[in-house]
């Protein structure tokens, strides 16, 4: 049986993002925030998932993560990492921060830095690249038919693009699967505590907290 990055990759992409691209030329760089939390490895082992959707990858450090934890437990999956790669406006409003971005000619080139660190960490078997805004890619999966079985929300932190992305990605998901994300509360992120509250609300739901991450799981009824 195809795996299920084989089965998805071409309908991403005609040449694998990965064919000629000379990872030598940068240096490892896995900064990200929340990215090796304990409540990765619990979803992972759990649901034993066989897709999986990232919304917010950065530079890669989760989806490494998450890809390390499938081959460390034999499971067969695929990653789909969507982000725009061109950061949040925080990245860009906060100069002490616009250096993440390695910015050439003014524009990221985060894009190149994760599929570096994908390479340099050998899971081009299981992450694919999204380079789209989230909704537009959510629209991409329903054209597909595409039923992830867990999604992880890290992308734009903003209030009401937070709860379109519950939104949006929870419909997609299938029977017994879960949603979590990352920066639920704390004082810059007030945002993502709102928007993930009046979501559980309207479905009479209350997510479960692990640190600063949210999850809600999905049954069948
Ligand atoms: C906090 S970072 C993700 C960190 C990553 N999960 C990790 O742990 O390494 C947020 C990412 O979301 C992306 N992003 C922000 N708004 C987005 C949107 N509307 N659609 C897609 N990606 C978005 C940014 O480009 C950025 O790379």
């Amino acid at each position: 049986m195809q795996n299920p990055f084989d089965t998805l990759i071409s309908e991403f992409h005609e040449i694998s993002p990965y064919d000629g691209f000379d990872s030598s030329n940068f240096e490892e760089d896995l900064q990200g925030w929340g990215s090796y939390s304990p409540v990765f490895e619990s979803v992972i082992k759990s649901l034993q998932p066989k897709v999986i959707i990232e919304v917010g990858t950065w530079k890669g450090a989760s989806a490494i993560h998450m890809s390390k934890l499938l081959k460390d437990n034999g499971i067969s999956a695929v990653i789909l990492c969507v982000d725009t790669w061109l950061g949040d406006s925080s990245h860009w409003y906060r100069t002490e921060w616009r250096s993440h971005l390695k910015l050439k000619n003014g524009f990221p080139n985060l894009y190149y830095q994760f599929l570096a660190n994908v390479m340099k960490h050998n899971h081009d078997d299981i992450i694919i690249p999204i380079p789209q805004v989230s909704r537009s890619a959510c629209n991409w999966f329903k054209k597909l038919e595409l039923i992830p079985d867990v999604v992880y929300l890290d992308g734009s932190h903003d209030q009401l693009d937070v709860y379109l992305d519950c939104h949006d990605y929870w419909q997609l998901l299938g029977d017994d699967s879960i949603m979590f994300g990352d920066d639920y509360g704390g004082i810059k992120n007030q945002g993502v505590k709102l928007a993930v509250d009046k979501f559980c609300e309207e479905l009479g739901r209350k997510p479960t907290i692990i640190e600063n991450k949210w999850i809600l799981t999905k049954k069948k009824l």
